[in-house]
């Protein structure tokens, strides 16, 4: 057996231009095989088709690929199989709660398994885009705020998505995307200048791409974003300077759709034909969707506008993929040899990763867990209560709603006729204005002495292209809660949306709160094993939630300035006095009507028992800065119930060559412990950990004294310090 680059060069060397750039070349479906595509692909102009779906007719795309073109070479199927394929797993941030990198990388491969069954071969996920804005609708599909938190669970989806072995059944090609800087789009608007530093793309926007190229992703996608004047998809910084030479990734880079042809709307390029000329040029090794790459780049080959090298080298990233994924010896899907869809197995996995993503943010008087026994009439009330539709999220093409278990379903299954259940919609969408079903929930509350809403947002008002300038509860939705809390009963809401929303006017009306972003398929079942008690949430955010959307961005990680807020320079607008004087409240960072803190701070979370932790200690507070220390602490579970704690590792660089975070993550376990008992747990912190990119984008570690926090969110519970030599 000849090895792959042998193949690949020997394969290379019999191809035509045209044929090369044929695998350049990536087609949109169009639902059922058209002549026009039949034909293009026996010419050898399609090198991968995305967007079609079902074993039947992706095995005969592949055939007439494989048996009437020329050299056979198998196409390359792509999807977007962003959070599960049928079985819908929690939106990715809402995975990124859990935390947990083993649950994410069991998602992804059950997904992977899924879409493989019915011919896919390539999905483009995971989306690694650092973002701080909740406006922008596709922080849904985002990892969250942090470099750190996204690196770890993004390379887990990798890891689930690809296996250990790309060419085995069930395994699929990622795409980390969109490579790079996409999550700072201005104003939280998607598609929006990207006005960004280098310092702030190599500190926080690559790590998690350089984690998923040094975990062998298969593939990258360039971002629509226009990023400083040069458009991500024309942009060689990124795509040769730092993908190639710096981190020498050699699998390809994918165009997004039309980002290519759209380099002209951007105004970077005149025509199509430069259009081509800068994608090629800066390392966009296929072209999704438009077909600028076979209109022009013959020509541009022989104007010498292109180099055919580089067309040489992009068909053999292209072609070392397709030998990766052992589409030459077996280009077609055996959907037998797959288990099926939506098993029980899958549907656990999808319950087990919704219930882990859940973030219990308020339970005043331990209203939660309910007991059962002490339920007489529960009211369910809200438009996500039981809509099936909804609860699976954005990015659901292939989601099979009619699998979805709804919260509705899932309590009446639990209480059972011991309970008298009552359940009003209340508003028809969560958009709506008519309040025409107020009345109908408010007398079930009435009438019952627990309630339960069921909040948020639509999954259309998250996802691609759907950003929120206010991210309040939409509709009335506050007004109704308002209503229901004057009844004085024992209120919970659970919350089924696509970002953080400002919840400071929500939180008062409810005594308990859950955030379960769109849970997926097992939404149901999850919520009410929390809400009863069968488990205690673990879930812990992923993101901050502002108070209001005007401190955007806002994030844990932020600088220090020159002169940060603290609660004795703070002074609330309500509390100013008449006539004080200019400079009498304080000159420091924060906004008069909101302060200077989120409502909720990155990696917080409740749960049903109390957490403390204890005994800080270092293995030492010195290291060399190519050494290490281990951290230990005490973790006791002083309440009565078992759960699982989330214990996470904070560091603070005081002072550096570049100003440097006030807190960075640098470790988080997941900690189960029984009622009264204590775990020692240990973190291990290399001085590599510390590295950043300094003034002059050098990676390094730099000599000082640094702040270390371990604690149960971004807050921190216990402290010391260390320094490096
Ligand atoms: C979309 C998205 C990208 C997706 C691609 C294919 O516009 O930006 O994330 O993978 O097109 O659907």
């Amino acid at each position: 057996m000849i090895n792959k680059d042998e193949f690949v060069n020997e394969l290379l060397g019999k191809m035509t231009l045209a044929e090369k750039i044929g695998q350049m070349s990536q087609f949109a479906g169009r639902g059922g095989i058209p002549h026009d595509l039949a034909d293009d692909i026996r010419h050898g102009k399609v090198g991968s088709i995305l967007n079609e779906v079902g074993v039947d007719l992706l095995n005969e795309i592949q055939r007439i690929a494989v048996e009437e073109s020329r050299l056979g070479i198998p196409l390359i199927i792509g999807r977007d199989v962003i959070h599960g394929y049928q079985t819908v797993f929690p939106i990715p941030l809402g995975q990124a709660a859990s935390w947990n990198p083993s649950i994410i990388r069991e998602g992804a491969r059950v997904a992977a398994v899924e879409a493989a069954s019915d011919g896919v071969n390539w999905t483009f996920a995971p989306m690694i885009d650092v973002t701080r804005d909740a406006r922008w609708g596709r922080i849904a599909e985002s990892l969250g705020e942090d470099p750190y938190l996204a690196s770890k669970l993004g390379v887990a989806m990798v890891e689930g998505f690809q296996g250990d072995d790309l060419s085995k059944e069930g395994h699929i090609a990622a795409c980390a995307k969109h490579f790079a800087g996409y999550g700072y789009s201005e104003a939280g608007r998607d598609y929006a200048y990207v006005n960004i530093s280098e310092s702030e793309l190599r500190n926080v926007a690559f790590p998690p791409f350089k984690a998923c190229a040094d975990a062998g992703v298969a593939t990258f996608m360039s971002a629509f974003s226009d990023i400083n004047g040069v458009p991500s998809t024309a942009n060689d910084f990124l795509l040769r300077k730092v993908l190639r030479d710096e981190w020498n990734y050699k699998g390809f880079v994918v165009s997004d759709w039309d980002s290519v042809i759209q380099l002209i709307t951007h105004g970077f390029a005149e025509h199509d034909r430069e259009a081509a000329m800068h994608a090629a040029n800066a390392g966009v090794d296929m072209e999704m969707a438009s077909h600028t790459y076979l209109a022009h780049l013959e020509e541009l080959i022989e104007e010498g506008k292109v180099n055919e090298e580089d067309i040489n080298s992009s068909v053999k990233h292209i072609l070392s993929v397709k030998y990766d994924l052992g589409l030459f010896e077996k280009p077609y899907t055996n959907a037998s040899s797959f288990p099926e869809k939506g098993n029980n197995n899958h549907l656990a996995a999808a319950k087990e990763a919704a219930i882990q993503s859940c973030v219990l943010l308020k339970n005043d008087h331990q209203v939660l867990p309910l007991k059962k026994e002490n339920l007489k009439n529960v009211a369910v009330i809200g438009p996500l209560a039981d809509d099936k539709h909804e609860q699976m999220g954005t990015w659901v093409f292939d989601g099979k709603a009619e699998w979805c278990q709804t919260p509705l379903q899932a309590i009446r299954k639990e209480l059972g006729d011991d309970v008298n259940i009552r359940y009003a919609r209340g508003l028809e969408t969560s958009r709506t204005k008519n309040r025409d079903g107020f009345a109908e929930a408010l007398a079930i509350a009435a009438e019952s002495e627990t309630i339960i809403m069921f909040m948020g947002e639509e999954s259309i008002l998250s996802g691609e292209a759907h950003c929120r300038a206010d991210i309040d509860l939409p509709g009335v939705q506050n007004e109704l809660l308002e209503e229901i809390s004057k009844l004085g009963k024992q209120t919970i809401l659970v919350i089924l949306a696509g970002r953080p929303l400002t919840l400071e006017q929500t939180q008062h009306y409810v005594n308990s709160m859950i955030f379960a972003w769109h849970p997926g398929t097992m939404g149901g079942p999850a919520i009410s094993d929390i809400l009863f008690g069968k488990v205690a949430p673990s879930g812990k955010l992923p993101v901050s939630f502002p108070r209001m959307v005007g401190q955007i961005p806002i994030y844990y990680n932020h600088r220090n300035s020159g002169k940060p807020a603290t609660y004795e320079t703070f002074t609330y607008i309500d509390h100013i006095p008449t006539r004080a004087g200019q400079t009498s409240t304080g000159n420091t960072s924060f906004h008069l009507d909101a302060g200077f803190e989120p409502l909720y701070p990155f990696g917080f979370g409740l749960t049903y028992t109390h957490f403390h932790y204890h005994h800080l200690r270092l293995s030492s507070h010195e290291m060399p800065v190519d050494g290490s220390i281990e951290v230990f602490a005490e973790l006791t579970n002083s309440g009565s119930r078992e759960a699982v704690e989330i214990a996470q590792l904070y560091i603070r660089d005081q002072v550096g060559s570049i100003t440097r975070p006030v807190k960075e993550l640098k470790g988080f376990q997941r900690v189960h412990l029984q009622p009264g008992e204590t775990k020692t747990i240990v973190f291990h912190l290399k001085a590599s950990d510390l590295a950043f990119y300094n003034r002059t984008m050098q990676h390094v570690v730099e000599p000082g004294h640094f702040d270390l926090w371990v604690g149960g969110s971004s807050n921190g519970d216990l402290h010391t310090n260390f320094t490096v030599r």
